[in-house]
């Protein structure tokens, strides 16, 4: 009998597959859960097992907004805080309430290719716009919004999966001050707004949403476990409001509300902040380790150390093929993103991405020594 499959992606266990965007399952906090949960089914408190409030638990949405508050350094109110399954879900929630097949929506170049397919689904007009190393290149998205008239435009503006880029305070408020000239929202894809290494990025987008054009995603995902399916978007209640009353939340109620209140235990207890310290030190030294094993053994690679997120974007020069590379590679057992599936165009074909949270040190120098044989 086959093994059953209970994690969405499996990798043979003497691959290293640098592809995986997902944290190390030996990692993952089951204890602290378990702590967390115990917590809270010890108060008997029957109410988390109700239908939840729409906008989501209210005692969790305060201990979140304190936890928040305490790390962006700036408060964050429990009523500009919508509760979501994660950061997927709030991409799905936003195109389903806000858009309209065909209506045009603007993305990096390059982007979070699953973020992409999402957009898909719902039949959107997607428009690439080019990044530097510090996010969007204002000048260029200018253009693009005045040829194209999007309904928003999806940045990820700190630790930015691929490429690592944050977005530069100026240009902030620069983007922010596009979307009430031309009109449009902005969706910030926080993801990685907490795993800090080497800088303190800048504050949220929300922080610089004067006109209320600003939907910030957050997530548990990075920083707790991605089977929680929790995160939340933070933005002014005006913005929030058609999400809060839409049928399906108005059917459903609010979303995860048990693992909403097993979540707030670990804010309570401490629990979340001493595990994204953990979390921080382990992947810092990582990054450390690949960067420096992938410029000792594999020189022709290009790059410049990220500095929080999960990944490495790498270059090859003008004409390389990654995805061919990819191929050969696996012959080695080792993987990696081509870059062509972060381009809206089919472009970015000498680009590879690397993440370096799935393993530890040993399997990240394993793995570029397998690399080596293949690009060097
Ligand atoms: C930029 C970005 N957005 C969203 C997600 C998915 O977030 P969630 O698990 O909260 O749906 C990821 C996960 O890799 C990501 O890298």
């Amino acid at each position: 009998m086959n093994k059953v499959q209970v994690a969405q992606i499996s990798v043979p266990e003497d691959w290293v597959d640098f592809g995986i965007g997902q944290p190390q399952v030996g990692i993952l906090p089951i204890e602290e859960l378990e702590k967390a949960s115990h917590h809270r089914f010890q108060q008997k408190d029957r109410n988390i097992l109700q239908y939840g409030m729409q906008q989501g638990n209210g005692s969790f949405r305060i201990s979140l907004a304190q936890f928040l508050s305490a790390q962006y350094g700036k408060t964050v109110e429990p009523d500009h805080l919508l509760i979501t399954a994660g950061i997927s879900q709030a991409l799905d929630m936003i195109c389903a309430l806000k858009t309209n097949p065909g209506d045009t929506v603007i993305v990096e170049e390059p982007s979070y290719f699953l973020a992409l397919r999402i957009f898909a689904d719902y039949k959107l007009n997607v428009i690439g716009t080019p990044i530097d190393e510090n996010g969007i290149i204002i000048e260029a998205l200018k253009e693009n919004i005045e040829k194209h008239k999007p309904v928003f435009v999806y940045t990820i503006p700190v630790f930015h999966n691929p490429s690592g880029a944050t977005l530069s305070h100026r240009r902030r408020e620069e983007l922010v001050g596009l979307s009430e000239e031309y009109d449009f929202f902005l969706v910030a894809d926080e993801v990685y707004q907490l795993l800090n290494y080497t800088i303190t990025p800048p504050k949220p987008m929300s922080y610089y949403d004067t006109p209320g054009r600003v939907l910030s995603l957050g997530s548990f995902s990075k920083i707790l476990a991605p089977g929680l399916r929790l995160g939340w978007i933070q933005a002014k209640p005006d913005l929030l409001e058609p999400f809060i009353v839409c049928g399906y939340l108005d059917s459903g109620g609010g979303l995860n509300p048990l693992i909403s209140s097993i979540v707030n235990s670990m804010l309570e207890l401490g629990l979340q902040k001493s595990y994204l310290g953990f979390l921080k030190k382990t992947y810092h030294e990582r990054m450390v380790t690949l960067c420096s094993a992938l410029r000792q053994y594999v020189p022709s690679l290009e790059f410049m150390d990220p500095s929080g997120g999960y990944f490495i974007w790498s270059c090859l020069p003008e004409g390389a093929d990654s995805e061919s590379l990819l191929a050969a590679a696996g012959k080695h057992k080792v993987g990696f993103q081509p870059g062509i599936k972060f381009s809206w165009s089919n472009g970015l074909r000498n680009y590879l991405r690397f993440c370096f949270a799935y393993y530890g040190n040993k399997d990240l120098l394993k793995g570029v020594e397998r690399l080596a044989q293949v690009i060097g």
